[in-house]
């Protein structure tokens, strides 16, 4: 077993509440997962060593989302996820660390 078997393992919190509750399920936080999944496979960065993108319930910060967490750094960032997502991809080919998280 390895410490760190993806590089980057991305939860998204896709929880969808009823009808006028907060939650990131009115965020698009789906299409969002489904984007980095489709980019990372895309891109041949899947697996052992690449990213990983993994859907959650809710991670108890509904009225910040949406939410997502960023393993192994365990870093939680909120609103413009597409380009933190963006900034992800990137900083695998610049051998670049992470932005910080934005709480
Ligand atoms: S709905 Fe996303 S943190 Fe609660």
């Amino acid at each position: 077993m390895t410490a760190n078997y993806y590089r980057y393992h991305v939860f998204f919190c896709i929880n969808q509440r009823e009808a006028g509750q907060r939650c990131c399920g009115n965020h698009n936080s789906q299409a969002m997962r489904d984007y980095l999944k489709k980019r990372t496979k895309e891109l041949g960065i899947v697996g052992r060593d690449g990213v990983r993108a993994n859907t959650a319930g809710c991670m108890d910060r509904c009225k910040h989302g949406p939410v997502i967490v960023i393993y192994p750094e365990g870093v939680w960032y909120t609103g413009k996820i597409r380009m933190i997502l963006m900034k992800l991809l990137a900083s695998i080919y610049n051998r670049g660390a992470l932005l910080n998280g934005c709480e």
